[in-house]
């Protein structure tokens, strides 16, 4: 794990695969949340790089200005911003609606933004913030931009999960309510391996409209991020801890257009699809995943429902 997770993965495995550089992305255009820090902000400025409009979301707004004049100063692309607290669903909301009015393709979304909270957190809404955060705000983004998604098919859409999903089984109670005393690792494991199980449920879903769903895990690497969440693993680790652009190239690379793309409801490591157990205990079949994915998809839906009103998720 240590080799296949740290710098030394990418730095092999580009030899190894021959990597051609991410594809041009010119007349794409592309969502990235979560911009402002770490790999979402490598993502952001590696796809304006490569010529894409790219829509960056940020939650405080001097510092998404900031991520679009750095962004803007890369390239001719023209890059667009939106801040938005992914805390709150009804700024989610607001979010997707205002995204509708504004842009008139979208042929990627890569949900980046995530936190690891230390203490239990709620949203204005009621609902645990790890979960909100990892799991509602991609759901409602995702199915309120899903016909701007679906008029611009082929389109992805990309989730950043964690190699911390790995020691964490599917469950949905835990994730809605975790329960005894708050562990904010635990949380967000939870909702890192939720966040695969809803990427297989989308793709079943959306799948046949054209729209494909990945789910990333970056690495591990060095960001603001992973020196809030995890100081100790941080330190430890930080002279073979992954650069933001490496961590990132999967996303931009898959967000990126070119023929023979891969199908969608993959796992994705340094371009390679990936399986999604290693602990024995974290399996489960194929049928569970299936009736898990399709109970999470449920409680999301009506999480949103509140929010949003049944018509926007369907
Ligand atoms: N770094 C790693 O080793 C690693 C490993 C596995 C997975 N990941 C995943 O990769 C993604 C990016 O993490 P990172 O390491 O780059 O962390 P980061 O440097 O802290 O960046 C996180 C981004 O998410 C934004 N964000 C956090 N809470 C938000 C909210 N409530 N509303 C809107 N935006 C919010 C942050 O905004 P601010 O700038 O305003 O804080 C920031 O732009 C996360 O999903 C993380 O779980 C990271």
């Amino acid at each position: 794990m240590v080799g296949s997770f740290s710098s030394i993965g990418p730095s092999i495995r580009r030899r190894i695969d021959r990597w051609a550089p991410p594809p041009a992305a010119e007349g794409r255009t592309v969502l990235v949340t979560g911009a402002t820090s770490g790999l979402g902000l490598a993502t952001a400025n590696e796809l304006a790089r490569l010529g894409a409009t790219v829509c960056l979301v940020g939650r405080d707004r001097e510092r998404t200005a900031a991520a679009r004049r750095g962004a803007s100063s890369l390239g001719r692309a023209q890059v667009l911003s939106e801040t938005a607290n992914l805390g709150d669903l009804e700024q989610v909301k607001a979010l997707f609606v205002r995204l509708t009015g504004r842009l008139d393709r979208l042929d990627a979304v890569i949900h980046n933004a995530g936190v690891l909270f230390h203490t239990r957190q709620l949203s204005p809404q009621g609902t645990e913030a790890t979960a909100t955060i990892h799991l509602l705000a991609p759901f409602v983004l995702t199915e309120g931009l899903q016909p701007l998604l679906r008029a611009s098919a082929p389109s992805r859409v990309i989730t950043m999960t964690s190699g911390g999903m790995y020691a964490q089984r599917f469950d949905l109670e835990q994730l809605v309510a975790p329960s005894g005393e708050y562990d904010g690792v635990k949380a967000y494991a939870c909702a890192k391996r939720a966040q695969v199980v809803l990427t297989h449920e989308w793709q079943r879903r959306h799948g046949p409209g054209g729209i494909d769903f990945h789910v990333v895990h970056p690495g591990w690497v060095d960001t603001p991020g992973l020196s809030h969440g995890l100081p100790g693993f941080a330190r430890l680790l930080r002279p073979i801890l992954r650069s933001p652009p490496d961590g990132a190239d999967t996303a931009v690379w898959l967000a990126g257009g070119r023929p023979g793309q891969p199908p969608g409801g993959q796992l994705w490591l340094d371009r390679r699809p990936r399986g999604e157990y290693r602990l024995p205990w974290t399996w489960m079949p194929s049928a569970c995943r299936v009736a898990g994915g399709e109970a999470l998809w449920a409680w999301c839906h009506a999480q949103a429902a509140e929010v949003v009103g049944g018509g926007a998720a369907r």
